[in-house]
């Protein structure tokens, strides 16, 4: 890694942006540093407040944050009706493609018309402030007009990943009892449909959802839907002839905007809770600090709205600055590997933000794609989601970018609720695989095992301070919020992630130290794949650890032992794969499956993954056979790991 690589905002860009130096951006790190109540009070002022707060931030009690107490706001009020007063009511809020070229384009006053009318049609169906309900739907304006109408009515939401299976979406509706379920008849992916009722109506198959009254669908491809009378109920049906007024509930700040699901150490995924106030007030401020939003902008996040980036950066924060916003529905290589700068080329685009593992498909697709298209209206690039390589990083910059655009490295997580550390694209020098320096009224610190500092070297990444649109618990279990976040530096966020800081006080994010994956920039847990697995008749042990992948970043390797009356072959491979990928979701889909006798374990009977980890990323094993071809490789492993466990004392 080219470490001292420094690369100079473009002067054209620094000159029309609002921090136009590091001076100017080391004079807000330094204000938000010094009196971060004033600063962050500063911040919300951007935003609208049917209330003002008697306190700023209350830190009593943490790790239980309150931030703006006392206040009232709504952040659909904040991203409709607040602009239906300005010329921007006639401006696209969104911009709609699906991935079958459809396209529809929506201006403020009409999103706000629809978000209305779905709400009062969530209101007749008895939903109030405080339920939940459950989001599992295709990347349609309708998915955008669904949170909305949930915030204008202080429900609390939870936007399932479409990707995701019926068993998934399952137990995200139990763990929230979920009154109501918003889904569609279909999605589209690569041509094919996507039966998210079907899926549905899996998940609440048999009573195994009893909090679920109804279901809301929204007629997307026109698939054959059966529905259940009492309980499922057509979008059309319910939204026409209904009333268009729907005032915005003054909801309290701390009131939970939504909870999203994400993968942690265990295998039950955790519910991370996400507040109004606190959460809308950071992420208007990165929108305008990290993308440097001007309102001619034509936004572009590639995320879909199942993950975090989706909520705060394609719907919310955007929304909430009164850009426009673009979605589209499909795969970025369909029907060609071209749709993405087809995309950009059609409605030029100006600001791009996607994921490593979408550039670094892009670059094995080869350069002609992207050539043949005009990309000339990009001015800015963004990346999120995983560390990008400094080869990536170069090819952006200059195949799409054209060496004019700045790239903004974002490294945040769902936790987090905002971006955390990133280039300010007008001022911070950027060093490619580097998200460089922490934003304002950031705390971020490389720490070592005792929790000091490291100056310059590696480290463990933490946030020292609260900050506003940090999760404030998780759904459900706040022992878990402390243990898993607050307990291994006290007073301290752990992020879970390692890094190094460099001397110029650079970040540079190494990945994740716990039992996280982060595959093609999707959080998955081994645990949640081991128990998967271990569903399936013929397994009877498994053990999952990730191993970098030129694409995905990382991809998942599971070693199984199998029952008995069970043996390895190539078809129970793809049987296993398919399993896992039905019983989470295609993300999850294993790339290698190898059978072994029996597994490494520690004398308390700990897998020891850290060996396995060894063996797949050093080659140790064959790599074209699914059977471990020679099996004393991990025998003689396993003994290694023994002694030095005998040598280091027992790992806790
Ligand atoms: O390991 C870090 C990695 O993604 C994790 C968070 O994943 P998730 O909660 O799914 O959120 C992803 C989208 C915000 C982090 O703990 N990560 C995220 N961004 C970066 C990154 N690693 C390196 N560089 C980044 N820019």
């Amino acid at each position: 890694m080219e470490q001292n690589e420094k690369i100079n905002p473009p002067k054209h860009f620094s000159e029309r942006a609002a921090i136009k130096s590091m001076q100017d951006f080391e004079a807000l790190y330094e204000a938000a540093a010094y009196d971060p109540d004033k600063f962050w009070a500063e911040q919300a002022g951007a935003i609208h407040w049917f209330a003002k707060w008697n306190k700023v931030c209350d830190w009593s009690n943490p790790p239980f944050a309150k931030w703006f107490v006392g206040a009232k706001t709504n952040v659909a009020y904040n991203c409709l009706d607040r602009h239906l007063t300005t010329w921007r009511k006639n401006k696209a809020a969104i911009i709609w493609e699906g991935e079958n070229f459809e396209q529809r384009i929506l201006t403020y006053q009409e999103l706000h018309r629809k978000v209305c009318k779905f709400a009062n049609a969530l209101k007749q169906l008895g939903l109030k402030s405080g339920d939940r309900s459950i989001i599992y739907m295709p990347m349609t304006p309708e998915a955008a007009i669904a949170m909305l109408a949930c915030a204008r009515l202080g429900i609390i939401h939870s936007v399932v990943f479409g990707g995701f299976s019926a068993e998934a979406l399952k137990t995200r509706i139990n763990d929230l009892e979920a009154a109501a379920v918003i889904t569609a008849d279909a999605g589209l992916r690569r041509g094919k449909e996507v039966l998210l009722k079907q899926n549905v109506d899996d998940a609440l198959a048999n009573n195994e959802c009893p909090s679920v009254k109804n279901v809301i669908v929204h007629k997307r491809i026109g698939s054959l839907t059966k529905m259940q009378s009492g309980r499922d109920h057509w979008w059309d049906d319910l939204t026409t002839g209904i009333s268009e007024v729907c005032p915005a509930e003054e909801l309290d700040s701390e009131h939970p905007l939504y909870v999203l699901y994400t993968s942690g150490t265990t295998g039950k995924p955790k519910g991370v809770v996400h507040s109004t106030g606190g959460y809308l007030t950071q992420v208007v401020a990165t929108m305008k600090w990290v993308f440097d939003l001007k309102d001619e902008d034509i936004y572009w996040c590639t995320a879909d709205i199942g993950w975090v980036t989706g909520h705060s950066y394609v719907v919310y924060g955007p929304l909430a600055a009164g850009a426009t916003t673009l979605l589209y529905e499909g795969a970025p290589d369909w029907p060609k590997p071209d749709r993405f700068w087809r995309i950009i080329e059609k409605y030029r685009v100006n600001i791009f933000y996607t994921s490593p593992t979408a550039i670094r498909s892009f670059i094995r697709q080869g350069d002609d794609w992207p050539n043949n298209r005009d990309l000339s209206s990009l001015r800015l690039l963004g990346s999120v989601g995983e560390p990008i390589n400094p080869t990536a990083w170069h090819w952006y910059n200059r195949v799409i970018g054209k060496e004019r655009c700045p790239i903004v490295d974002t490294w945040w997580q769902t936790e987090t609720g905002s971006i955390m550390i990133s280039p300010v694209p007008g001022a911070t020098p950027a060093k490619p695989g580097s998200a460089t320096r922490p934003l304002p009224g950031v705390m971020a610190e490389v720490v070592d095992d005792k929790g000091e500092p490291v100056k310059v070297g590696k480290g463990f990444l933490v946030l020292s301070k609260p900050w506003p649109s940090m999760l404030r618990t998780i759904y459900n279990n706040p022992e878990r919020f402390k243990s898993g976040y607050w307990s291994r530096y006290p007073g301290k966020y752990f992020t879970g992630d390692a890094a190094t800081i460099d001397e110029d006080g650079y970040i540079w994010c190494l990945g994740r130290v716990d039992d996280v994956l982060n595959v093609a920039g999707h959080r998955l847990s081994t645990m949640e794949v081991e128990s998967s697995l271990v569903r399936h008749k013929t397994v009877a042990e498994a053990a999952v650890v990730g191993a970098p992948h030129e694409l995905k970043g990382e991809a998942i390797h599971c070693f199984v032992t199998l029952k008995q009356e069970f043996h390895g072959s190539d078809a129970l491979t793809e049987e296993l794969r398919q399993w896992v990928a039905t019983e989470i979701g295609a993300l999850a889909k294993p790339e290698r499956i190898y059978y072994v006798a029996a597994l490494p374990k520690t004398r308390s009977g700990k897998i020891m993954r850290r060996l396995l980890r060894e063996i797949v990323t050093t080659k140790s094993v064959s790599g074209d056979t699914s059977t471990l071809e020679d099996y004393s490789v991990i025998l003689k492993l396993s003994q290694q790991g023994k002694e030095e466990e005998e040598i280091l004392g027992e790992k806790k």
